[in-house]
């Protein structure tokens, strides 16, 4: 396969009525990072935090219609300080979400590694964001070993010599529940990640205020999808979401309200050609599977 084989559109509009012409279940993943309250009104607008929920949740009846049963959506949202405490529309949000049928099935978190400086005299610097996961059933697609990480050199010296105790199951001390097995990673080069991103901000060259890495939506798109599938990005901004799709062969729609940001996503899609992902991929992931949540996670 080949870049040209790859459907990659960008629709100027409001997403929701512009999603009202989609079928049913026609989208693999939807990736998005929606305009944060009131947050840059001058470069599209805001919305009022205690009116969040109430605009968001038409979009989000959309998303779910659109979405495939066994498809995910991804929010990537902070909320904002109003009146010196912590507003509470995010959480509300994911309330009224988990009332129209959505599961909150995790929540990842972002780590902005190259985060603002700043002081103030009431709190630190804001490091990270939300980025929530949202599935139609507990039966969705996922492919783990797609994010694999290399374990690092220190396992060479930790396994050399494994004492009894790392050759059984060490319950832990503090009667959490958990335990571990050391011996069970001799051999193995990768380890699957944690639900922490640390990844840099990388807002310069690309003309829009408030873009989100391409790792982001990179992580995501080998998480949750395979080559060919379609991604969704409602809220598509500079098209950061479009360039991880088509780098990693995935198709790709995104809709923006405004002209300017489309035509910016137009013209960096049309610079990004399907890489084959080799940089990224720890193994061959394994076949499609479907994870199946059960009570004990
Ligand atoms: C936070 S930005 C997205 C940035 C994007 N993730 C990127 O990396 O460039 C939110 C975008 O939503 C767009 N937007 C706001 N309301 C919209 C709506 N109703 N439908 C579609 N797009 C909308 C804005 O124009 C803005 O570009």
């Amino acid at each position: 396969m080949d870049s040209s084989e790859l459907m990659t559109k960008v629709i100027c509009g409001d997403c929701e009525p512009v999603l009202g012409d989609f079928p049913d279940n026609c989208v693999d993943l939807i990736v998005t990072s929606p305009p944060y309250a009131d947050s840059r009104k001058k470069s599209y607008g805001g919305i009022h935090p205690d009116k969040y929920v109430e605009w968001f949740m038409p979009k989000a009846d959309q998303f779910h219609r659109v979405l495939k049963p066994a498809g995910t959506f991804i929010l990537n949202i902070k909320e904002k300080v109003v009146g010196g405490e912590r507003h509470t529309y995010v959480i509300e949000l994911i309330l009224e979400m988990r009332r129209r049928g959505w599961f909150w099935t995790e929540e990842f978190i972002w780590h902005k590694k190259n985060c603002y400086p700043g002081k103030w005299p009431n709190r630190f610097r804001d490091a990270w964001e939300r980025c929530l996961q949202f599935n139609k059933t507990q039966d969705f697609l996922m492919y783990q070993d797609a994010v694999k990480i290399p374990m690092g050199d220190w396992r060479k010296a930790r396994l050399r010599n494994l004492s009894e105790t790392d050759k059984t199951r060490d319950e832990s001390k503090v009667n959490s529940g958990f335990g571990k097995n050391i011996s069970n990673w001799v051999g193995r080069s990768w380890a699957y990640p944690t639900n922490v991103l640390h990844l840099a901000t990388e807002c310069g060259n690309r003309n829009h205020s408030a873009t989100f890495p391409v790792a982001l939506p990179s992580w995501f798109i080998r998480l949750f999808t395979k080559e060919n599938d379609l991604v969704l990005d409602p809220f598509a901004g500079s098209g950061t979401t479009g360039i991880a799709a088509k780098d990693l062969g995935r198709n790709y729609i995104g809709i923006d309200i405004n002209k300017e940001f489309c035509l910016l996503s137009e013209k960096a899609l049309a610079k990004t050609c399907f890489r084959k992902a080799i940089n990224y991929e720890a193994t061959e992931p394994e076949p499609r599977q479907h994870i199946r949540q059960h009570s004990h996670w």
